[in-house]
């Protein structure tokens, strides 16, 4: 075996995975802004769960980015006044959110107040607590699972689909998230997004039949199969828990589908890992300069 070279700077060749979960500070905090309620918790980075109870406040109404914002201070103050809570100068805080997300910047919001479109989150947060990043909330799942759930320690690509008021998507190689994805968003036999046929909303309002929306669900996995193949899709959301009533139907794929194993929790549990890693790698990215 050839030695590895020692001059590639890992973190910076491989992203965040290469940090591994051991380099990173115990605990983080992840929050995940819903339609209804925002939910944070003390994640515990080694095991991918929660410690302690989370913490939810329903989302004001209209959820505009500064009435979200203190929400989410509240939530901190919470959560920090825990005995576990992350020590103050290590505080990595993720918060994700149902639209696009690039450098911290809010850049879609078909489930969210509008007023968040160019909202920059770096600034709003800025009088929070700790380190904020934000990231898409289910990139947030799609990164829990991959690390702690349905995915851990199998390579390849993997595929989460959130199946809730939207459809949200997100891929991960070999652990790393290749973010804002919006696969929910494709056209689909003719209905444009996506999601109008494919969410559990649409289900409902559709009247679908499980097993009918198991094999429209499975037609919609072989449309993203043709661009974008994947050794496994993780279905999630809160019809998950419902999987054994729809997935039966879903078995043309390429790739296996399997219901999601972190459930009501990923996007909290992603968002802190995000957090945390996103963290360490601007220390490191500040030291190579
Ligand atoms: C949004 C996505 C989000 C998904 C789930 C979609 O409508 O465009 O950004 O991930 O809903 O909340």
């Amino acid at each position: 075996m050839t030695k590895p070279d020692q001059t590639v700077p890992a973190a910076e060749a491989l992203g965040p995975a290469s940090a591994g979960l051991s380099q990173l500070p115990k605990r983080a905090i992840g929050i995940d802004v819903g339609g209804t309620g925002i939910k944070g918790g003390i994640v515990n980075l080694r095991k991918g769960t929660l410690t302690g109870k989370r913490f939810r406040i329903p989302t004001p109404q209209p959820a505009t980015p500064q009435a979200v914002a203190a929400v989410i201070g509240e939530i901190l103050d919470e959560l920090l006044s825990r005995e576990k809570a992350p020590a103050l100068d290590e505080l990595a805080v993720g918060v994700a959110v149902p639209g696009i997300v690039i450098d911290n910047v809010v850049l879609s919001a078909s489930n969210i107040d509008e007023s968040w479109l160019e909202s920059d989150t770096t600034e709003l947060l800025k009088d929070l607590p700790g380190r904020t990043f934000t990231l898409n909330d289910a990139d947030a799942a799609g990164l829990a699972e991959a690390r702690y759930g349905a995915g851990a320690n199998k390579p390849g690509t993997i595929m989460m689909v959130t199946l809730g008021t939207g459809v949200g998507t997100a891929i991960v190689h070999d652990g790393v998230l290749v973010p804002n994805s919006e696969l929910g968003h494709l056209e689909f036999e003719g209905v444009k997004p996506a999601e109008q046929k494919i969410s559990a909303a649409a289900r409902e309002r559709l009247e679908m039949p499980w097993d009918e929306y198991g094999r429209t669900l499975e037609r919609y996995l072989k449309h993203i199969e043709r661009i974008q193949p994947v050794n496994k899709f993780i279905i999630g959301g809160g019809i998950s828990k419902r999987s054994e009533d729809f997935l039966p139907q879903v078995t043309g794929l390429r790739a296996k589908v399997v219901p999601a194993q972190l459930t009501n929790n990923a996007g909290i549990v992603g968002a802190g890992l995000y957090a945390a890693e996103q963290s360490r790698l601007a220390d490191f990215r500040a030291s190579e300069q």
